[in-house]
């Protein structure tokens, strides 16, 4: 029997382009969707990862893993998220992969989020939003935060992939996640935060107990 995470990840298949490279997320939804696609290697030449964890997956499934700079344009990306607003504006990060998620993001010409219900909220914030910090930064991050609103807490003990600290910040109602993203990407020593506003999903399947509902902005 399927969970709604592994049916959300199967219905993501749908928008495989075949011949082309696509973009692959991180986290337990998305390893559904590695999962899934190891019967369709052989219609990809390979897929870009956002994480170590993921690149592991892959590989131990049998899909070339290739370097970004070397495919430039990806034809999808999918991936998970924490929360998902009506507008499809995202919270990511939980799994601490937000860099380079969004760099994959960035280059994908369809962003497809796979998720369950609950990651769906209206007004993104309940989740505490991750922010990628610069070590030596981390206090003046967390100074600029919480002049903004929040109450930013080190997430001690996780490393990130590009060897930086993450703050993850409780206590925000993003009723602007475009402008939001825009102001804590000023703050000096941060990598990235976790919300994906400007380049935010073009597709949302979440997955039911019974099916998969699809929700386009
Ligand atoms: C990792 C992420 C994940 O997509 C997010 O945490 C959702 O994870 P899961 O599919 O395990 O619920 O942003 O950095």
């Amino acid at each position: 029997m399927s969970s709604p995470k592994q049916r959300a990840a199967a219905a993501a298949l749908a928008y495989l382009k075949p011949d082309t490279v696509l973009g692959v997320g991180t986290g337990s939804t998305v390893n559904f969707f590695i999962d899934a696609l190891a019967a369709h290697r052989d219609r990809i030449p390979g897929a870009v990862s956002s994480s170590n964890a993921s690149t592991e997956r892959l590989n131990a499934l049998g899909i070339p893993v290739l370097d970004l700079n070397a495919v430039g344009r990806l034809s999808l990306y999918v991936d998970g998220a924490d929360e998902a607003d009506p507008g499809l504006h995202l919270i990511k990060g939980g799994g601490a992969a937000l860099t380079r998620e969004k760099i994959v993001a960035a280059c994908a010409d369809t962003f497809v989020c796979i998720a369950d219900a609950s990651k769906q909220v209206s007004v993104l914030g309940r989740f505490p939003l991750p922010v990628e910090v610069i070590p030596m930064a981390r206090i003046h991050v967390a100074e600029a935060l919480r002049a903004m609103g929040g109450n930013p807490r080190w997430r001690e003990g996780v490393v990130t992939d590009n060897g930086n600290d993450i703050l993850d910040v409780h206590g925000l109602a993003i009723t602007d996640p475009v402008a939001l993203e825009q102001q804590i990407n000023q703050i000096v020593g941060v990598v990235t935060v976790g919300l994906f506003a400007g380049r935010k999903a073009d597709v949302l399947l979440i997955g039911e107990d019974q099916g998969v509902i699809t929700i386009k902005p």
